[in-house]
């Protein structure tokens, strides 16, 4: 970690009553620790954005297991993709319903590309990409 730097902000009063309840809201210690989370989360995003750098995320995927072809479908995605498809980790629901989750890391367009084509299976009840980074200089 590198050195503690400190800094002061000017916001108007009626924001930071805001940001203030959001503190609260979101259990944070302190405004230090919610301003450095939100600093981190929009330099996250800024990376997914420009979709050339390493990412790390987690494709969770709801299906019907019942519909035909669809778990090998799925399989062989993971398969094709299997550089960059890390991990997964499978819950039987109930009778019918399964969960997936994927740990991927790769190109943050490569991994969007993944997520879409496996989120967009016929039969996929409800998909999301939770998009994170390796941590490296956050
Ligand atoms: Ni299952």
């Amino acid at each position: 970690m590198s050195t503690l730097t400190r800094f002061g902000i000017s916001m108007d009063s009626q924001l930071l009553r805001r940001f203030d309840a959001f503190i609260r809201e979101h259990a944070y210690a302190n405004r230090s620790e919610a301003v450095r989370d939100l600093v981190r989360d929009r330099l996250v995003q800024k990376s997914w954005d420009q979709g050339n750098e390493e990412m790390v995320g987690t494709i969770t995927l709801v299906f019907d297991h019942h519909q035909r072809d669809l778990t090998e479908k799925l399989t062989a995605q993971q398969h094709d993709h299997h550089e960059t498809v890390l991990s997964a980790m499978h819950v039987h629901l109930d009778h019918f319903n399964c969960l997936e989750v994927l740990a991927v890391r790769g190109k943050a367009r490569d991994i969007q590309s993944i997520a879409d084509r496996l989120i967009s299976v016929k039969g996929v009840k409800h998909g999301k990409l939770v998009m994170t980074a390796t941590g490296e200089g956050l």
